[in-house]
């Protein structure tokens, strides 16, 4: 079946880098800090901190398990596996969502990666300069509202992104892990130290590590939920296509823990990046997507130094985004390159057209196709652009199906000893307990959630 020999991760430090770089990605740095904020701090970062452990760790080492069995692309590795089971076919499609999946994602992350590359922009050549509250949301409206900016910005983080999957896994990938990750630690670090010098950093811990009990419902785990599936880049073929190509000799349980600690990390800093400056600005807290791209430019602009630090926090989340949307734009590309009608670059080349056009329509649907309302078979989507159409069935829906799939799928029909030796941990408490979980624990809970997301105020 396989036309073409993978290529491998030079290491299992260069897997690391990567599948850190997947994880670390808008999720962290503009996403969790506002759904922190909105969701009142302490209590949604421990059940988040409680999700990671119980879920997410386990789920990145099934999806990894998955790709590396066979170490054949997603598609070929769910057909595989299920080789002489009734339901193979079955499996066949859910390798299939778990492909498709990803480019629903990009429909929209690369819409915001282009935000972020647009404010680098403005930042640098002064546009955001001496400006007071509401001009900097008439700046974030006039970006909205302007289709020749949007796509001129989305387009150049699909070319970026196309450019580097053309290469191939060692001279693209790996190589701008390489410089990217090494360059995103380093800004993030000054940037907390920035806002440490600023002050306001016993508001954020005590903001961030005092849960106040009476807020966790379940409308907390939800959310929790849904924000550390989407930061573990799980329920995708990511994490499949990630791990077919690790060595076979390095442990996919470390790894995994590797990824978790590495990704909560990463946001939970984000968080002490950001909220000091807001507590000695005296600024709400859940003003929600409008944290980074409208209050934040404010704050810049008055701080010492500002435009300078105003900089490289975009930067840091352009970086933080490109070396996500590769490993959302790898997974097709593998599967094209297998089956041998495309060569590499091709592929990336198909596959990044038919982005763009997708990502073309998120970011009409904020002004020429705002009133365009695609699908309405429920009120919740009734009123959705095809932007937030996407992000709704992509990034809620189906990933938590696709996850809820790869664990049954490695929990209850794939034989027993392929787990046990893919994982290397022996038939001991640790197998066990990881068998128990994605058996047990994931399904009902997936379960539970995807009927919440189809039947929609259920909770
Ligand atoms: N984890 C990334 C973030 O936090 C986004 C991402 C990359 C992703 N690959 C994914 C999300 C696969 C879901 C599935 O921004």
């Amino acid at each position: 079946m396989s036309h073409v020999k993978q290529e491998k991760w030079s290491s299992g430090t260069a897997f690391l880098l990567a599948a850190i770089g997947s994880a670390v990605g808008l999720g962290n740095i503009y996403r969790f800090p506002y759904v922190v904020g909105e969701n009142g701090g302490g209590a949604f970062v421990l059940v988040y901190l409680a999700v990671v452990i119980v879920f997410g760790i386990p789920l990145v080492m099934t999806e990894l398990t998955i790709g590396r069995r066979r170490q054949v692309p997603p598609i070929t590795a769910y057909v595989q596996l299920s080789e002489g089971k009734k339901s193979q076919s079955f499996w066949r499609l859910a390798g299939f969502s778990s492909v498709l999946t990803p480019l629903g994602i990009l429909g929209f992350y690369f819409v915001i990666a282009g935000w972020t590359l647009n404010y680098v922009y403005s930042i640098l050549t002064g546009q955001l300069n001496n400006l007071v509250e509401g001009q900097t949301q008439q700046v974030f409206n006039d970006m909205m509202e302007s289709p020749a900016t949007l796509i001129f910005w989305m387009t150049l983080s699909v070319l970026i992104t196309g450019f580097i999957i053309s290469r191939g896994i060692k001279a693209g990938l790996e190589k701008a892990v390489n410089i990217l990750m090494p360059m995103l630690f380093m800004i993030l670090v000054l940037l907390v130290g920035y806002s440490a010098f600023n002050g306001g950093m016993a508001e954020t811990f005590e903001f961030m590590f005092t849960p106040d009990f009476e807020k966790i419902n379940m409308k907390t785990l939800l959310e929790a939920t849904g924000q550390a599936f989407f930061s573990l880049s799980l329920g995708s073929a990511t994490m499949l296509v990630y791990g077919s190509y690790l060595p076979k000799e390095v442990s996919i349980p470390k790894m995994a823990c590797g990824v978790a600690f590495a990704d909560t990390f990463v946001a939970l800093i984000s968080g002490f990046a950001i909220f000091p400056i807001i507590f000695t600005n005296g600024l709400p807290l859940d003003s929600g997507p409008n944290l980074v791209f409208v209050t934040l430019p404010v704050i810049f602009d008055q701080m010492p130094f500002g435009q300078v630090f105003g900089i490289l926090f975009f930067l840091l989340l352009a970086f933080a985004a490109i070396t996500s949307t590769i490993s959302l734009y790898e997974p097709a590309v593998s599967n094209l390159e297998e089956r041998g009608i495309f060569s590499r670059k091709k592929a990336s080349m198909v596959v990044g057209g038919g982005l763009w056009c997708l990502a073309g329509l998120s970011a009409l649907s904020m002004n020429v196709l705002s009133d365009w309302h695609p699908v309405g078979f429920n009120e919740t989507v009734a009123g959705m652009n095809i932007m937030d159409l996407l992000e709704y069935l992509s990034a809620n829906g189906m990933m938590l199906v696709n996850g809820l799939l790869a664990a049954i799928f490695l929990g209850w029909i794939v034989n027993r000893s392929e787990s046990l030796e893919e994982l290397g941990l022996g038939d001991g408490k640790l197998y066990k307990f990881w068998r128990f979980i994605i058996k047990y624990v994931v399904p009902p809970v997936a379960g539970y959630l995807i009927i919440d997301f189809i039947g929609y105020g259920f909770i």
